[in-house]
């Protein structure tokens, strides 16, 4: 089976390319290296001995698409590609609906000329905005508090007029609780640019010397010790998500909306402490006001992934701090150039 992943040399991609060619599927890669380096096809080919098939293109270059699934056809779509930054979609909102949901058209048509019926979607839990209920299940009411959340709210109701329209299409939107980790090598991880917005990237760059200190967004918030608290999942466990929901959307046409996450919470001095114990040294953090748009808590409900497509996650919180340090510790400033 070949599976088109756009955005595919970024964190998550790269991660669920390696778990594709360890189970013999071909992972067809397709990026515009907007936020992410050509050394990780090396890293994949380092970890896997296999050099995944790539090409350079932009999601919203139609020609450039039609010419790709020309060269090689392709049996699904996981479609990752998209801009990310919550406070940049702020800034630059017209960029975000641009590359994400211009973007996901484009794409969308070349596929249906390609003869390409199923797609799976990286959507996000941030389409629950301030949701009111703990652990959020997948009917919960869905909101959108910025630009990027909206961009995905947006793609996901795209695809779901586009199942009604063309039912023999099938989508699955997975929607992400807070990915973090790294592969157990130590060889490919998450390389954010300048400052990271997310909360592990940051402490492991304070961890590397990198960075004076964390800065804690909030102690007041109405949580156990006051700040905020997240369902943080493992890269890997995110992969295999992707597998399973691929596999089970191959034989289901129709939209099937998943949470991936853990379902635990843990807040952000305890996600400090695990990555202390693992890093074997005190952390410095100071702690300012909370940081805009933020919510206090949000995990999932991931047990409708597990009834059906049997998948739920397994790495713990120590597992993922201990695959981020090995990561960052072997590459401090992360991929090369
Ligand atoms: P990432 O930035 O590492 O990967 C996205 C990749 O898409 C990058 O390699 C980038 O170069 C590429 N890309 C962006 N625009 C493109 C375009 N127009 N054409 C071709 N390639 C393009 O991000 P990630 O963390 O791997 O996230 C993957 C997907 O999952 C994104 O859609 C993101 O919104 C979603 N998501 C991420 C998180 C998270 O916290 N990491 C959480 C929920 C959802
Ligand atoms: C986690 C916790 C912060 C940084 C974001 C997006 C969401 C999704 C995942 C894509 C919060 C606190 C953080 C720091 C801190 N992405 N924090 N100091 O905000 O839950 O989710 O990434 O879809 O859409 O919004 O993740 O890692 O930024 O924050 O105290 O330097 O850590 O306040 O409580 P978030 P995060």
């Amino acid at each position: 089976m070949n599976v088109l992943l756009t955005g595919g040399t970024g964190y998550i991609g790269s991660h669920t390319c390696v778990r594709l060619i360890e189970l013999g599927l071909r992972p067809v890669l397709l990026d515009n290296f907007a936020n992410s380096k050509r050394a990780v096809l090396d890293r994949i080919e380092r970890v896997t001995g296999v050099r995944p098939l790539f090409f350079e293109a932009d999601i919203r270059d139609r020609r450039r698409l039609d010419e790709v699934l020309a060269v090689q056809p392709v049996d699904a779509v996981i479609h990752f590609a998209g801009l990310k930054a919550v406070g940049e979609s702020v800034q630059r909102p017209l960029t975000y609906y641009d590359n994400n949901v211009h973007g996901t058209c484009v794409l969308l048509e070349a596929l249906q000329a390609a003869e390409v019926r199923t797609m799976i979607f990286s959507s996000s839990a941030t389409v629950y905005g301030d949701a009111r209920t703990m652990p959020i299940v997948e009917d919960a009411p869905t909101e959108a508090t910025n630009p990027y959340g909206r961009s995905k709210l947006m793609i996901e109701g795209i695809l779901r007029d586009l199942a009604v329209a063309q039912p023999e299409w099938s989508i699955t939107l997975l929607r992400y609780f807070n990915p973090v980790g790294a592969h157990p090598s130590g060889a490919m991880g998450e390389d954010p640019q300048g400052i990271p917005n997310n909360l592990v990237p940051f402490i492991a760059q304070v961890a590397v010397g990198r960075r004076d200190r964390l800065t804690v967004f909030g102690d007041d918030y109405p949580t156990p010790d006051g700040t905020g608290v997240r369902d943080y999942i493992h890269v890997l466990d995110l992969a295999e998500g992707h597998v399973a929901a691929l596999q089970h959307g191959h034989r289901h046409p129709g939209v099937h909306v998943y949470n991936l996450g853990t379902g635990q919470g843990y807040s952000v001095l305890e996600v400090l402490r695990a990555f202390e114990r693992v890093c074997g040294r005190e952390l410095p953090y100071a702690v300012a006001p909370r940081r805009a748009g933020d919510v206090a808590s949000c995990w999932a409900d991931p047990e409708r992934a597990g009834r059906e497509l049997g998948w739920r996650a397994e790495r713990s919180l120590d597992r993922m701090c201990e695959d981020v340090w090995r990561w960052q510790s072997a590459n401090p400033t992360g991929y090369p150039e």
